[in-house]
């Protein structure tokens, strides 16, 4: 079973350098010049959504954390897909199949939540390995009850990162909308958990 690392994020974010002290509004300068609208379009905008910039920052190094623990759990999932072998394979190549496809699409939109919030997403391998808190599998000839069980820890440690994320960043940060997000998220590794936890007779 994957060991499991601190939880504490650790991934470095990388901050959009654009217009951002004026919150992305054009300057009077580029209105006398002609060039307002063309610099508008040219240019990423801070969104203005009433939350301050350090405290997206802060949410943005939360969800970074959760991008890499998304593409630590989407290879190893998927690297049990292919390998799994036992009186159980169609079933388990099966789920594990939906649940990494499932995982994609849920990367891509914490990715792209990261974007609406005005910053860079990491998406290189050695920034998910490097940020994540989950371990990407480097063991051989696993037997299926041991694939399913590691796979069944992993989304319980997520689900325990984004329940204390949904409280930081509604409270502390004051995002709704991102709590909303992760509270979502959070349900659908709460899903994957169940079938895992059927799949290996833990009720
Ligand atoms: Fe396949």
């Amino acid at each position: 079973m994957a060991t499991q690392k601190e939880t504490k994020p650790k991934a470095a974010l990388s901050k959009v350098s654009d217009n951002s002290a004026n919150g992305g509004n054009s300057t009077n300068a580029n209105k006398q010049n002609g060039l307002d609208g063309q610099l508008d379009h040219a240019r990423p905008r801070r969104p203005s959504v009433d939350i301050g910039l350090d405290m997206t920052a802060e949410t943005c190094v939360l969800l970074t954390q959760v991008v890499s623990n998304q593409g630590v759990l989407y290879v190893k999932t998927r690297n049990y897909h292919w390998n799994v072998v036992g009186p159980n394979f169609h079933s388990l190549h099966e789920v594990f199949e939906k649940q990494y496809k499932m995982l994609e699409k849920a990367q891509d939109e914490t990715a792209e939540r990261i974007r609406q919030l005005g910053h860079r997403a990491q998406g290189s391998l050695h920034q998910f390995i490097e940020g994540a808190t989950l371990r990407d599998e480097e063991r051989d000839n696993l037997d299926a009850d041991t694939m399913v069980r590691s796979l069944l820890a992993d989304h319980e440690e997520c689900i325990r990162g984004l329940r204390d994320m949904v409280d930081t960043i509604e409270v502390d940060h004051e995002d709704v909308g991102t709590a909303d997000f992760l509270n979502a998220l959070m349900q659908k590794h709460e899903m994957m958990a169940w079938m895992l936890r059927a799949l290996a007779n833990l009720g």
